[in-house]
């Protein structure tokens, strides 16, 4: 048998674009066989502009075809099919949750995107008792998975800010929030995971079964299976929350108190934080759902050239127990070196302070300003240095704080799991802070360029002072860059994705291992 043109074809762009292009060629043979499967749910091969595209909308990869599974079997056939293919076919598949990748983490150039939100969602089930927990999709959002166990006087424990994702995309990352501090990120919050693995098995793991695979997805960046299936933690969830925000214009007290609050034995049940640089209007802010009706307190939060950091905490309560509450909460205020006119605080049901986003997303969208590119910068860094980091980056490197929210607020290592693949530093508290940029203009200081280039203003500050950063939702190019950010990790990470995934079929927009690529033999 002859090569065909198209094998000419793939080897010729492979040698002239060094790999990267050649998986926009479409395998024809193989995405015909696709058809044949015998499935619960259908592929797609048209109308597959979605599938190209995530919420950082930077980056737009068409796929070959899209997977509506119809369950889980079908899943782990499509896998398993192209795994069979071997080393013959150049296609990819890529579990997309609700798209809300960065950097077409959730695509696939010329392969199979799946979509995880068609599984069906009549498995959710919760598990009341001693221990509650719940079974849902991988493709769940977190917010259904909170409006379902809330009927049983339930909730997860460990949270993300925007609760549109998928329990699979923010598995696969970490998933954190103002809780994390304590409960860890959400995943030291799983007690079981169903998998399909990149040989198409299904395999259930937990810390005591298949234990390995289990580790391995958790923050594994989609890399050694597809999550098909949670068993999520759960606590008895309060009915109100006091939400309260106060200023500091003093960066060491602010950070002080972080992490004093993050370590005390009785203390908040969300701790957050975030930074205003010379910002004339705060208030039209994408997380501005937190809104005082009060002008005098609503002026405070006009940075006008300065500095300003924001601490933000709630306390849970059910209504009967609102003095309790009160006195607990006068009691940690007291302790606290905020601007004294600056406490400001709101009562709202648990469910609103936990979607509290999602209304920010509504009033964007009928801007048109939710469907903008969005060069986010989340970084991780050790308690050592972030004071350092932030004398250089907040009025220096960065002038205002106009192009989106910078969150930054202290977590316990101990919390984390180093059996997962979520890389961490390696420091007892590290903090998290997240630049969450919009850029809505072709040019100016609202521009891709201009934010793009002050993103990097700040890992190269980071890089050369020795800040010790990791970056969360991580994104690089080179393999070196990987090595670097795993670093004594890389080791484990290969040898899980020899185990799991040994042809690299999986998750390949997040860019860290190429499909092993053979011509045909003729
Ligand atoms: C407005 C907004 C707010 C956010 N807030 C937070 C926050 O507070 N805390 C936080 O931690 N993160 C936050 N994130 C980031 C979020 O965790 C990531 O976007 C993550 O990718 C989840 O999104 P998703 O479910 O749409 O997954 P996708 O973007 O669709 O997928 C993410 C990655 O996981 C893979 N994947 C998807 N599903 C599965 C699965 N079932 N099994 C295996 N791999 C899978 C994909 O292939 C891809 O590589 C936020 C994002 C947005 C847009
Ligand atoms: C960004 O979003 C716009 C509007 O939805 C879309 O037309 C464009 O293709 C997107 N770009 C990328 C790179 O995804
Ligand atoms: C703050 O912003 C205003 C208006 O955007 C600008 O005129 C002023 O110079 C800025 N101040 C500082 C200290 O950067
Ligand atoms: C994880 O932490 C435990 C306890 O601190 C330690 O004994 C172990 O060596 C660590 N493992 C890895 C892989 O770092």
């Amino acid at each position: 048998m002859k090569p065909s043109v198209l094998q000419y074809l793939k080897l010729f762009l492979l040698f002239a674009f060094g790999g990267v292009i050649i998986a926009h060629v479409p395998d024809q043979d193989v995405l015909e066989s696709l058809r044949k499967l015998p499935l619960d749910g259908h592929f797609s091969f048209r109308d597959m502009s979605t599938a190209a595209r995530d919420f950082g909308n930077l980056s737009s990869f068409m796929p070959a075809a899209v997977l509506h599974p119809g369950s889980v079997d079908d899943i782990a056939i499509t896998v398993r099919h192209v795994f069979l293919k071997g080393e013959h076919s150049m296609l990819t598949v890529a579990a997309r949750g609700h798209g809300h990748s960065l950097r077409g983490q959730c695509q696939a150039a010329g392969g199979i995107v799946i979509k995880m939100e068609s599984l069906p969602t009549a498995r959710m089930q919760v598990h009341s008792g001693a221990s509650p927990y719940v079974d849902a999709s991988g493709g769940e959002l977190w917010i259904n998975v909170l409006h379902e166990t809330f009927k049983y006087g339930l909730a997860p424990k460990s949270w993300t800010d925007y609760l549109h994702l998928t329990i699979g995309g923010t598995l696969s990352n970490a998933g954190v929030s103002g809780q994390t501090f304590r409960h860890g990120p959400q995943i030291s919050n799983v007690i079981e995971l169903e998998i399909v693995t990149g040989r198409g098995d299904i395999i259930t793991c937990s810390p005591d079964q298949n234990s390995d695979l289990f580790h391995a997805a958790l923050g594994g960046l989609g890399q050694f299976g597809i999550i098909t299936r949670a068993r999520i933690a759960l606590e008895r969830a309060p009915k109100m929350v006091r939400w309260i925000r106060v200023l500091y214009s003093d960066f060491i007290s602010f950070t002080e108190d972080q992490e004093m609050l993050i370590s005390a034995e009785r203390t908040f049940d969300y701790i957050e934080g975030f930074v205003t640089i010379n910002r004339t209007g705060i208030l039209n802010n994408w997380r501005s759902s937190f809104n005082p009706q009060d002008p005098v307190w609503a002026s405070q939060f006009e940075s006008d050239g300065r500095v300003l950091f924001c601490l933000e905490m709630t306390k849970n309560y059910n209504p009967e127990e609102v003095d309790n509450m009160e006195q607990e909460v006068n009691n940690l205020l007291y302790q606290l070196r905020y601007i004294p006119q600056s406490l400001f605080h709101t009562d709202v049901t648990y469910i609103e302070f936990l979607d509290r986003v999602h209304s920010s997303e509504v009033k964007l969208r009928a801007k048109g300003m939710w469907e903008v590119p969005h060069p986010w910068l989340n970084l991780m860094i050790p308690k050592s240095s972030i004071h350092t980091f932030a004398r250089e980056v907040f009025g220096k490197i960065l002038k205002d704080s106009n192009n989106g929210p910078i969150l930054l607020y202290p977590v316990n290592k101990f919390r984390w799991d180093n059996r997962t693949s979520v890389v961490i530093p390696d420091e007892e508290v590290f903090y998290l802070v997240g630049f969450l940029s919009s850029a809505p203009s072709s040019s100016g200081p609202h521009s891709i360029e201009h934010t793009l280039n002050l993103n990097n203003q700040i890992i190269e500050f980071s890089d050369k002072a020795g800040i010790g950063v990791k970056q969360y939702l991580p994104n690089y190019n080179t393999e070196q860059e990987w090595k670097a950010h795993f670093e004594a990790r890389w080791e484990t990470f290969l040898r899980r994705k020899n185990a799991y995934d040994p042809l690299a079929i999986l998750a390949p927009g997040q860019g860290i291992f190429q499909k092993a690529s053979l011509p045909l033999p003729s």
